[in-house]
């Protein structure tokens, strides 16, 4: 894990691109407006913000939210090189337990992930996020 001012400029735009799109968030239950970009192996850029519901348990996460998107867009083969999340409540945010497990299915295992730590932005591989993810192997 490593906190961090000096961040990797492709990195940072991906963050940029994060918070940028941390705007669109529909929040109005928590108030809490979360951003989320991936960069695609081939260098295609998804973003994705948190959309809420009323009926609390049906919210989704930024982070899932670009990802549905991005196999939407670019097909079940894609695969995530990197993994940016932001926020516009100037508060940590790491990406949940759900979307880690999520994330697993098309992220590269040395994929750096960053996101709102309590002072600066953390970044991590992901196989360090998500240590022992489920896979169901079956014999
Ligand atoms: N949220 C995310 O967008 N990503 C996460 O990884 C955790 C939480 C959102 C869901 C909800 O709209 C708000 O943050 C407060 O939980």
């Amino acid at each position: 894990m490593s906190l961090t001012n000096h961040l990797d400029p492709a990195l940072e735009t991906l963050l940029d691109q994060a918070r940028q799109v941390a705007h669109n968030s529909y929040s109005p239950y928590s108030g809490f407006k979360v951003g989320a970009a991936l960069r695609l192996t081939d260098g295609a850029i998804v973003t994705g913000t948190n959309v809420e519901n009323v009926s609390y348990g049906l919210t989704l996460c930024a982070e899932r939210s670009a990802l549905v998107r991005a196999v939407a867009e670019f097909g079940p083969d894609m695969r995530i090189a990197a993994v940016a999340v932001a926020n516009l409540n100037n508060a940590a945010s790491p990406p949940c337990g759900a979307c880690r497990q999520m994330l697993a299915e098309f992220v590269l295992p040395d994929a750096p992930v960053a996101f709102p730590a309590a002072s600066g932005v953390c970044i991590m591989p992901f196989s360090e996020v998500l240590p022992l993810a489920f896979e169901m192997k079956l014999k």
